[in-house]
């Protein structure tokens, strides 16, 4: 896969913090996905995790991810450990593992699970909220990971993707060993003599943005929802019944279309088909907040991009 060859162009969608338990339409908001899906006849689907408790009241989210009939896979958020351990909510989406690989058309790709925080030198699993009183800690790829995904690495030469939640770049909200983890991608693509990482996606942020290091593309994909702006930000001008069922959306700055992006990798460039947006209710910044969020404008948008490598 290391010249130029007439291989056929891949192409998948992304969705990002779906946010079920936050929203009042993530249903409506995935439906729209899956419909544009199926139209674009994308090869797979991927959601970058916080998409939804695993509670039987979500599982209309789960019979509406089903309606897509070609591979879906899913990555792990923070979130979905809110209320229950990696166990329970992988078994509740079907996932094999909570970091893995697989391959698509003639290229690699990587799910990996930035899911732990510190604790005296030992790597903890988010399990049930236990996360949220070690924020200095947190995320981390453990040891035992990056040393899987050095060997994953090790084992393909085809052109490579990697998904996460959590930014493997982000210096404000990214895994805490993020250098280590480049510095692997880095030693993969030196080894392999051709660029073999080309690029990874997270989610976790609710932001759009791109920066390409050492070749390497680092895509954060925006929520399909919404951007958590908190307390003291609050827009609490829904109708009621939205207010009872859904308490926490006037925290958020809620987009007014659900945003996902539809990839096509062809020979030497990565193509992101975006979609804009706006917000719902006044702009962050009209409602007092600094309108930033890890060093990146709050937007309602998913950019269009064309990324060489
Ligand atoms: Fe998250």
């Amino acid at each position: 896969m290391n010249e130029y060859t007439t291989v056929p162009p891949l192409r998948f969608g992304v969705i990002a913090d779906l946010h079920q338990d936050i929203m009042h339409d993530g249903p409506e908001r995935l439906q729209a996905f899956i419909d544009r899906m199926k139209v674009a006849d994308v090869d797979f689907i991927i959601q970058l995790g916080d998409f939804c408790f695993p509670i039987p009241e979500n599982e209309v989210i789960l019979r509406i991810w089903n309606l897509f009939e070609g591979p879906k896979f899913h990555v792990l958020g923070n979130h979905d450990m809110d209320r229950n351990d990696k166990l329970e909510i992988q078994n509740y989406l079907g996932m094999p593992n909570h970091y893995y690989s697989f391959d698509a058309g003639t290229y690699h790709f990587v799910v990996l699970d930035a899911n732990y925080y510190k604790h005296e030198d030992q790597y903890v699993d988010y399990n049930n909220g236990n996360y949220y009183a070690h924020g200095e800690q947190l995320p981390y790829i453990p040891d035992e990971q990056l040393q899987w995904l050095i060997d994953d690495l090790s084992r393909t030469d085809r052109h490579t993707i990697i998904f996460s939640h959590q930014s493997l770049h982000n210096p404000t909200d990214g895994v805490r060993n993020r250098d280590d983890v480049h510095a692997a991608l880095v030693a993969a693509n030196q080894a392999a003599e051709f660029p073999k990482v080309i690029a990874c996606f997270n989610g976790h942020n609710h932001i759009d943005a791109a920066i390409t290091r050492d070749g390497i593309h680092y895509i954060e994909v925006n929520s399909t929802s919404n951007q958590w702006l908190g307390e003291g930000y609050e827009y609490d001008q829904y109708e009621a019944s939205i207010r009872s069922r859904r308490p926490a959306m006037k925290y958020v700055a809620m987009y007014a279309d659900p945003l996902y992006m539809t990839v096509t990798i062809a020979p030497n460039m990565i193509q992101i088909e975006g979609i804009q947006s706006e917000f719902v209710g006044p702009a962050p910044r009209e409602r007092g907040h600094e309108g930033i969020v890890c060093g990146h404008e709050i937007t309602a948008t998913i950019t269009s991009r064309h990324l060489m490598f």
